[in-house]
């Protein structure tokens, strides 16, 4: 008897989902709450529709999960059906993924125009957009308003003040204190945080839109040098091997007084066992001198279907299901996660719970692109090229001026004159 009603239950609800249940797998990222806020969605998406989905957990480091993503695509692999796949992705990898229009019926006509246009690879649309990102630099509301500091407006403004607390927070007692963490290490991020040095002294964007590679200009240098003179003043020597979560740990406890890092720090820097709840402010990243500019590198990912996925109709269900204003809205307020939907940006609940996602929403909606779309398959040798070579001018190896006239050389070969 106790079966007969399992099985009517089983059936039924097999029945109102109308399809045969399966189990498909999904890569997701594990970078602060990510994890946990993909198996709730996940698990909310099962519900609905009596399929399962497997989740993989990829590195942190977003160059590393480019490569694993790489091997197993070239290999034509099927163990992944749904794909997490950074901004700058489409162009490397767009080939192995199907076109989401077809499943879609217009979805993508909520989100950024500018990310869907990203997200199109010959017509097709080979990712949907699930959460966007730009730098912010973060600060101690409580530390500042102490030695009556205003949030900086340019980079000189934010190294005298980060020099002056972190001097003051010491002799204070507090030997393990900071004046500014970010992201060092060699690898994609640090091509993040570069390229709003370099764009913020109106030095460009390494490569422009049409392809002509603009780095070896003396704005560049000087954003390069700027950023090397903070490496053991107001910045620790491990930030050359930090990512986003080493920061995160290193502000999190308290012991600096800014930090530069991508939204998602918010929610979690403001949680009930932090030590600096309540005692964070967010503001757009400083300008390069009175005349540079606020810029914050754009980043953000996306949701992909393999080609080689044997229920790419499944799988894309669990894209649309996840990428739906429902799913932006939740992951907004309990993980300060960007949504890709316009409309996010003027919902209340989400304002109160991530304010500065109303007071930066220019930050947000105009974020400085890495230049993934003029230089194509190829953005991923230019980015480390560029990671390279900053790395060298932050360890001291070698100055600016040398190290941007040799990558000028190796970004030419890189594009083959240009031809990219
Ligand atoms: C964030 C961004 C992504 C970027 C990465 C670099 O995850 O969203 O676009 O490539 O950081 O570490």
């Amino acid at each position: 008897m106790k079966r007969a009603i399992f099985g009517a239950v089983v059936a039924s609800t097999l029945l109102s989902a109308n399809v045969y249940a399966e189990t498909i797998s999904i890569s997701c990222g594990a970078v602060g709450q990510e994890l946990e806020l993909c198996q709730e969605g996940v698990a909310a998406w099962e519900k609905e529709t009596g399929h399962t989905a497997k989740i993989v957990t990829t590195p942190n480091s977003t160059t590393e999960r480019l490569a694993l993503y790489q091997q197993l695509l070239a290999a034509g692999a099927k163990d992944i059906d749904v794909f997490q796949i950074d901004v700058i992705w489409p162009g490397i990898l767009g080939n192995h993924f199907i076109d989401l229009a077809e499943y879609s019926n217009g979805a993508q006509d909520q989100h950024f125009p500018s990310i869907v246009a990203n997200n199109t690879v010959k017509d097709r649309l080979v990712a949907m957009p699930w959460f966007t990102d730009a730098g912010v630099l973060y600060y101690r509301k409580d530390l500042l308003e102490k030695y009556d500091e205003q949030p900086p407006e340019t980079w000189e403004q934010l190294t005298e003040a980060a020099q002056k607390i972190m001097d003051a927070e010491r002799e204070a007692g507090n030997d393990k204190m900071w004046g500014f963490v970010w992201q060092g290490r060699a690898y994609e991020g640090l091509t993040c945080d570069a390229l709003e040095w370099v764009a913020s002294y109106n030095g460009g964007t390494i490569v422009d839109e049409n392809g002509k590679i603009t780095i070896n200009n003396d704005n560049a240098k000087q954003a390069l040098t700027t950023a090397a003179g903070w490496i053991n003043t107001i910045s620790p020597p491990g930030v050359l091997n930090y990512g986003e979560e080493e920061a995160r740990g290193v502000f999190q406890t308290g012991n600096a007084v800014f930090m530069r890092n991508w939204p998602y720090a918010w929610s979690l820097g403001n949680s009930e066992d932090s030590p600096v709840k309540d005692k964070i402010g967010v503001v757009a990243l400083p300008k390069g001198g009175e005349d540079g500019s606020h810029a914050g590198t754009l980043g953000g990912w996306q949701l992909a279907v393999s080609k080689y996925s044997e229920n790419p109709e499944v799988a894309a269900s669990l894209v649309m299901y996840l990428t739906s204003l429902e799913e932006q809205k939740r992951r907004a307020i309990v993980g300060s996660y960007n949504p890709t939907i316009e409309s996010l940006y003027e919902d209340e609940e989400v304002l109160t719970a991530v304010p500065f996602f109303g007071s930066l929403y220019n930050t947000f909606a105009n974020g400085t692109p890495r230049p993934s779309t003029a230089t194509g398959a190829k953005y991923n040798q230019v980015s480390n090229a560029f990671w390279n070579a900053t790395h060298s001018v932050l360890s001291g190896n070698v100055t600016a001026d040398a190290a941007l006239t040799k990558l000028n050389k190796d970004l030419k070969r890189i594009s083959r004159g240009g031809r990219w």
